[in-house]
């Protein structure tokens, strides 16, 4: 396997199809890589050879004497994969095909036997359909971008290429130096796995920014993304939603996890900070690629004007930032700097009558003091305070609080000198917005980032599974033919894992039903028994509440005759009589083996208005105790479980159980595809949960019980 450096750092590029033409792709790839400064061996490669800019240009890849780590294809497509295979024989490391017209047009054939001939020789392939790569480390814009791109820190992968063109124009009106920027286009091989392994090493980046639309390999990507967050912050921009959550549809958890959910979801688990929009994505590398940890876990909010301040302290709530509110020490700290009719309670109001001197005064208590962590400073245009003066008085501020590595941002809300100040401020990557939200994200992405890097070491939660068991109950039901478990081995399965499920019998007669009735103590359920009726209650097979032998008759016989009028050829093996459970919270539980990132688990509001409420959260395995608390915690309906209205704590620690054992579950036994237990009804706090209802479904593929 090549080393992925030598695509960044390349000793030598050779350019297929460089063209004299200056209208020409080919001709563009010299230009820029020449005006880039390049400094190693450069090859034009012309069928009809004289020179290219100055530079000699060979007949084909043979001519050329020395190696060539890097070719950049800028030929139709038609006479690609002559060329790909020239170079490939000729040991070329990398090639980066520009040219278009392959798989994104439906020519997935061509692109196949390109990349397999390449990977039968050992050359890599980026792309086809790129716009190429620029690389700081090796001064080398081999790209046929606008040129001009300022070296920096913030790495650029993107899937769309003319977004990343894009990209690198916007890159210089917000005065982002970038380290590298590539494209990838089809992926026929190098993928962001590959790119994000150099990437996550390379010292020059600080901060890593990827355009996604689509993930083929999820495994892959999770390990490459979980390392890079692990060494700098990753922004992402993930568009598109694929097709593939539908696929599930048998169960809840397989119709609400739209593929996007589980996506976003995972992204976060592994640290990645997602945006929506280009324009945040851009602040955000600015900021987090800028700017020191926060030194504590609380902020402060320095404003002249009340509402403003009001509005910060909403942002902060909306973006998880904690403020310091030890109201005796904020006044011991903050009253000399404060006039009478200010406030001292963050946010500490200096009034509208603050100029420098006042802001310098209260920045420079709250950089000293080791009880606060960031320094968020709001500033709404006054006739005090004369803009030019501003900026001083912010430059000077950033100066200190980077000197003592504390984060400080500004938002200064006015008219045309106010916007000219943020412009000029933010040329010298001071953090100044025009907006409070924008600033407090900000720093909002930087405390998370940080919290993330705290515990993401966190241990894994596991359980054990009799994986032989299991997978023998399964087996027996796709010898029958059924890709789904009948509820009382279903309940067998959580009676293995140790979750705890309501007594329950199976009765193959009215007699029995009686009998297991008596056993189970009244009131019960009855529900029917059937490889043929998978939604129950559809079919009225379900009889709730019965309180005595009378009504086990009456619902035995209503039972039999709905199910029998619902599907008349149903094969009914009998019914199952359970207890009948106090009601209580009732959550969600679903694991499913997604077919991008493997085993993912979702946790939500339960019962019968589930698809309604969508009110679920999901993650990906393994997880730590922590990341499964923070799921539950996303969902809305988390307070029920707190507790409302005087009620008492739920037990969320027996939820936590269920949710690691059916985690375990999921990854340990691949004849299961789809396991979902609705409702988990969860008692008070030490009276555990019990899994009322469970389904599982099967994979289809025979190896996975082998
Ligand atoms: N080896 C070397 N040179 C060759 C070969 C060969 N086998 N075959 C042809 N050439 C030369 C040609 O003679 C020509 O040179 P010349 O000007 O001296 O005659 C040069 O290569 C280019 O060939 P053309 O036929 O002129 O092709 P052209 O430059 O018009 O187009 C290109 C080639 C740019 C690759 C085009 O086919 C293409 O795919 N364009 C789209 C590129 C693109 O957008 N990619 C995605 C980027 S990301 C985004 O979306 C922005």
């Amino acid at each position: 396997m090549n080393d992925i450096k030598l695509l960044f750092e390349p000793r030598s590029i050779a350019v297929v199809g460089a063209s004299k033409d200056p209208k020409k792709i080919g001709h563009t790839f010299i230009k820029n890589i020449l005006a880039s400064g390049y400094a190693g061996k450069l090859y034009p490669i012309n069928p009809a050879g004289g020179d290219v800019l100055g530079l000699q240009a060979y007949p084909d890849i043979n001519a050329i004497d020395g190696a060539v780590d890097m070719v950049c294809t800028t030929i139709p497509a038609r006479f690609v994969y002559d060329s790909v295979k020239a170079c490939a024989d000729r040991g070329v490391k990398y090639n980066v095909i520009i040219t278009s017209g392959f798989s994104e047009i439906g020519d997935i054939a061509t692109e196949r036997k390109i990349a397999d001939y390449a990977a039968s020789r050992g050359m890599r392939v980026v792309g086809p359909n790129v716009f190429g790569v620029y690389s700081a480390e090796a001064r080398m814009d081999a790209t046929f971008g606008p040129g001009g791109i300022m070296p920096g820190s913030v790495a650029i992968v993107t899937q769309s290429g003319a977004l990343g063109l894009a990209m690198i124009g916007k890159s210089k009106v917000e005065n982002i130096g970038l380290s590298a920027i590539v494209s990838i286009g089809n992926k026929c091989d190098i993928d962001e796995a590959d790119l994000l392994e150099y990437l996550t090493d390379q010292e020059r980046t600080r901060v890593i920014l990827m355009y996604i639309e689509g993930i083929k390999d999820g495994d892959r990507f999770i390990e490459a993304v979980k390392k890079a967050t692990k060494k700098k912050p990753v922004v992402v921009i993930k568009s598109g939603r694929s097709e593939r959550g539908a696929v599930a549809a048998a169960s809840h958890t397989g119709s609400l996890a739209g593929s996007d959910e589980i996506i976003d979801a995972i992204l976060r688990q592994n640290g990645v900070i997602r945006a929506d929009t280009i324009q945040q994505a851009f602040d955000w590398c600015k900021y987090l690629g800028n700017s020191p940890a926060p030194t504590g876990d609380q902020a402060v909010i320095i404003t002249n004007g009340g509402g403003i301040g009001v509005m910060a302290t909403d942002a902060c709530e909306k973006y998880d930032i904690e403020l310091y509110d030890d109201g005796k020490k904020l006044k011991e700290m903050f009253s000399p700097v404060t006039p009478s009719f200010g406030s001292t309670k963050n946010p500490i109001d200096i009034t509208g009558g603050a100029a420098g001197a006042e802001y310098n005064s209260a920045l420079s208590v709250a950089l000293d003091a080791k009880e606060i962590g960031a320094s968020i400073a709001l500033y709404c245009e006054t006739s005090t305070f004369l803009a030019a003066d501003l900026e001083k008085v912010l430059e000077q501020n950033h100066n200190s609080y980077e000197l003592k590595k504390k984060p400080l941002l500004f938002a200064i809300v006015g008219g045309e000198d106010i916007e000219n100040a943020i412009v000029k401020l933010g040329r010298k990557n001071v953090p100044v917005f025009g907006d409070v939200d924008e600033a407090v994200a900000c720093l909002g992405k930087l405390y998370w980032y940080h919290r993330y890097l705290r515990y993401h070491s966190e241990l894994y939660e596991d359980a054990a599974v009799p994986v032989a068991a299991i997978t023998e109950i399964c087996t027996n039901a796709i010898k029958q033919d059924r890709y789904f478990l009948l509820a009382h081995e279903a309940q067998k399965i959580m009676d293995l894992v140790g979750i705890p499920v309501p007594k329950s019998y199976i009765a193959r007669n009215l007699d029995e039903a009686i009998t297991c009735a008596e056993k189970c103590g009244y009131p019960v359920v009855m529900k029917v028994v059937s490889r043929d009726i998978i939604h129950k209650s559809d079919a009225g097979g379900v009889a709730l509440d019965l309180e005595d032998r009378n009504e086990v008759i009456d619902a035995y016989q209503a039972i039999m005759q709905s199910c029998r009028a619902y599907k008349h050829d149903a094969k009914i093996e009998g019914v199952e009589i359970a207890e009948m459970l106090k009601k209580e919270v009732e959550t969600i539980i679903g694991a499913r083996r997604d077919q991008t990132f493997g085993p993912v688990i979702m946790f939500g509001l339960g019962g019968i208005y589930v698809e309604v409420m969508k009110d679920v959260a999901f993650r990906a395995l393994p997880l730590s105790r922590r990341e499964i608390l923070n799921m539950i915690k996303e969902t809305r309906s988390y307070p029920l479980l707190l507790g409302v209205r005087g009620e008492e704590q739920k037990d969320i620690d027996a939820v936590i159980a269920v949710i690691i054992k059916l985690g375990a579950l999921i990854s340990k036994c691949p004849a299961i595809s789809d396991i979902e237990i609705n409702p988990l009804m969860v008692y008070e706090q030490n009276k555990g949960a019990k899994a009322v209802d469970v389904r599982i479904l099967l994979a289809k593929d025979e190896r996975s019980t082998t």
